[in-house]
């Protein structure tokens, strides 16, 4: 599903060269939930990007879905990314002067959706992430735990098959966390593949396998179930 060969990214700030990511090989197959971990620094959130296709990486190619990414245009890159991609990010990134329910069809409407379709599918997905009962609210009148059930159930509006999740859990308390991780396993079994930026292991450990960073560089990748060392 996802093949990253040689993927090296470098940010030009004048002078200023940082290495954010060198050579990662990687492959992600259909239905994986991948943890990634590391450090601050350590180049999780620009491996992210440019598996979301936000962002292209400055040399490596990108296999996604059998599609060569690194050699798409904005517009291509916008295309595959809407239909194979939902996001869900730490700082929840909800439109604070929509409704709960207008913050879910939004992708909807750019995609094209018609009015009907978007409100029955919206309401479905509210209702899977409990929610029915605040579909009229604002963000700011939902617990941070609240808020990051309205960006799932976006992030699901286009049945895309990958959910990226950029510590998904890093603004809430524990017992949101465990109840965003129960939602995240739920989505896993009903077939889509998952990664999740995390430092937290008690979250990791809802992964089938995990990806440690250091330094822009694949350090360990490890599968559930093999030998821990
Ligand atoms: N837009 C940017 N411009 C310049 N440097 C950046 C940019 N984004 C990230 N970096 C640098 O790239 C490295 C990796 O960053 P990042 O991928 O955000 O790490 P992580 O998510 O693991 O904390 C860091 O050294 C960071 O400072
Ligand atoms: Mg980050």
């Amino acid at each position: 599903m996802i093949t990253l060969s040689g993927i090296t990214k470098v940010y030009k700030n004048g002078p200023l060269e940082v290495e954010a990511l060198s050579h990662i090989d990687l492959q992600i197959e259909r239905g994986e939930f991948v943890a990634i971990m590391g450090s601050s620094g350590s180049g999780k959130s620009t491996l992210m990007n440019i598996i979301g296709c936000l962002d292209v990486p400055t040399s490596g190619s990108y296999l996604l879905d059998g599609e060569e990414v690194h050699t798409l245009n904005e517009d291509d890159l916008a295309r595959v990314r809407n239909r194979k991609i939902g996001f869900v990010f730490q700082s929840f990134n909800l439109l604070g002067r929509q409704t709960v329910l207008q913050n879910v069809t939004l992708p909807m409407m750019y995609a094209g959706t018609s009015r009907e379709k978007r409100q029955e599918r919206a309401l479905g997905l509210l209702d899977k992430v409990g929610l029915k009962d605040r579909v009229k609210h604002r963000p700011n009148e939902l617990s941070g735990g609240q808020k990051q059930r309205v960006a799932i159930a976006r992030a699901l509006t286009m049945e895309a098959p990958i959910l990226l999740a950029d510590e998904p859990t890093g603004n809430l308390d524990t017992k949101s966390s465990q109840d965003i991780m129960a939602l995240f396993k739920e989505i896993h079994r009903e077939g889509t593949t998952i990664v999740l930026v995390t430092h937290e292991p008690e979250i990791a450990e809802h992964a089938d396998r995990v990806l440690l960073f250091g330094d822009g560089k694949l350090l360990k990748d490890t599968r559930k179930g093999s030998v821990r060392l």
